[in-house]
């Protein structure tokens, strides 16, 4: 049976467990995050074949993901939960004019050649995903848990009439998959953006009947994002953490795994069972994450080499600390994570989170994977963000590239490095 740990105190959830958000003990601060132990499921025969060929991956794979354990253990059988996920696919479907369907992952010579890398770069592409990212894939599984949790009479509202708000803080790819997924099963949200947020993204949120709210710093704030104590205050009146974040709501890292699981069954059937090195573009950390501990589960080995700009670097300076350092690691939070102290600037402006909230997810894969933390040069995400769409046709954004970044300051600094993957993630809004 899988389980939720708290990383910082080592606390306990069982999977049956209602809204298993955040660790019980946690204070306020978010220094508390649950990671998710599982174990491998007996499913039937039957239902193994159904879904072993599904092109949705959380049908495909769903006897990996911790929902499963969390229905079973109240009693669904597997068709019940199967129909479940369907069912869901079909209204997210209605809304997003996609439902979640495996992404391609295509070689890519030119790219590999342009940057001079001595092997394959293999590129997963995320910009067909529900609402144009991966970001779908850590709400879905958080989504697919509170319906579930509502048609089980788990959860202390009545019905869909009584729901409490979502809540997100988000500037961009998260909030417009968030709101997605709420307009889809007609679940009120609350979005926190920053001041600056682009028209296009406002836009996108009020067509999907989003309540917006801009939060400009106050001066009244503690460090941090503005937008991120927004969100707080409201989940602490009860609105619902409908976050990519693990520490805000530890769900997201399980579904996130899908994006792992489908980049490793592809791999490997052209023959790829390891890898020089997984470039993953890091903002709040939860990508990162979860892409490398899907690639692990799904049997392809690869250092997880997590990328973030020379403009906002926490995770960077948290592992070089984590390097030196015999401490702890969640125990002393504060030790290793704060927030960045310039005013995070970059192209790559989805991946300016000040803290990367994820960061104990991460250093996990980074230590099981043997893996490292790249700063790319602003110049560099600047090269990643033009030749992408030069050399792939997939026009990403700067923040979906910035992975590409990390492979052209490696490329550079280390010699080519082998055979690669990166994942293209965000349509250009
Ligand atoms: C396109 C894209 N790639 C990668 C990331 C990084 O994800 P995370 O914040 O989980 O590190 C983001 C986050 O906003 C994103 O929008
Ligand atoms: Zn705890």
């Amino acid at each position: 049976m899988s389980l939720l740990r708290c990383a910082a105190c080592h606390e306990v959830l069982a999977i049956d467990t209602p809204l298993p958000w955040r660790c019980p003990h946690e204070l306020g601060d978010r220094h508390h995050v649950l990671l998710l132990e599982t174990s491998p499921n007996t499913i039937g025969a039957d239902i193994a074949r159904e879904i072993e060929s599904d092109q949705n991956p959380f049908v495909r794979y769903a006897p990996r993901l911790a929902w499963w354990d969390f229905v079973h253990a109240h009693g669904w059988s597997d068709v019940e939960a199967v129909d479940a996920l369907r069912l869901t696919d079909e209204k997210v479907t209605a809304v997003a004019g996609t439902g979640f369907r495996i992404t391609p992952l295509t070689e890519e010579i030119a790219l590999s050649s342009a940057i001079g890398v001595k092997g394959r770069v293999f590129a997963k592409n995320e910009s067909g995903n529900v609402a144009g990212s991966h970001k779908a894939r850590h709400l879905h599984s958080i989504l697919l848990h509170l319906l579930a949790a509502e048609a089980l009479g788990l959860v202390p509202w009545r019905g869909p009439a009584d729901r409490p708000s979502l809540a997100i803080s988000s500037c961009g790819n998260a909030a417009i998959a968030a709101a997605t997924l709420a307009a889809a099963v007609e679940w009120p949200i609350d979005v926190f953006i920053p001041e600056w947020a682009g028209g296009v993204v406002v836009d996108t949120l009020n067509s999907l009947s989003a309540r917006v709210t801009r939060c400009p710093r106050l001066d009244s704030d503690p460090p941090g994002d503005p937008t991120v104590h927004r969100f707080r205050t409201a989940v602490a009146a009860g609105s619902i953490p409908f976050s990519v974040q693990g520490p805000e709501n530890a769900l997201c890292l399980d579904g996130g795994r899908t994006i792992g699981w489908e980049a490793a069954e592809q791999l490997r059937d052209r023959g790829v069972s390891s890898l020089a090195g997984v470039y993953a573009q890091v903002g709040g950390g939860a990508f990162a994450a979860s892409l490398s501990r899907g690639l692990g589960e799904g049997g392809v080995s690869a250092p997880l080499v997590a990328v973030q700009t020379a403009g906002c670097a926490p995770l960077a300076r948290a592992w070089s600390l984590a390097n030196d350092s015999s401490q702890g690691w969640a125990t002393d939070w504060t030790n290793f994570m704060w927030p960045w102290e310039q005013e995070p600037v970059s192209l790559a402006d989805g991946i300016l989170d000040d803290e990367t909230y994820d960061w104990v997810a991460d250093f996990t894969e980074l230590r099981r994977t043997h893996g490292r933390v790249v700063v790319a040069p602003e110049a560099d995400v600047i090269a990643a963000a033009s030749l992408v769409p030069q050399a792939t046709g997939v026009s990403a954004s700067p923040t979906g590239t910035a992975g590409v970044a990390g492979l052209i300051t490696d490329t550079r600094e280390r010699g080519g490095v082998g055979d690669v993957l990166v994942v293209l993630s965000g349509i250009l809004r």
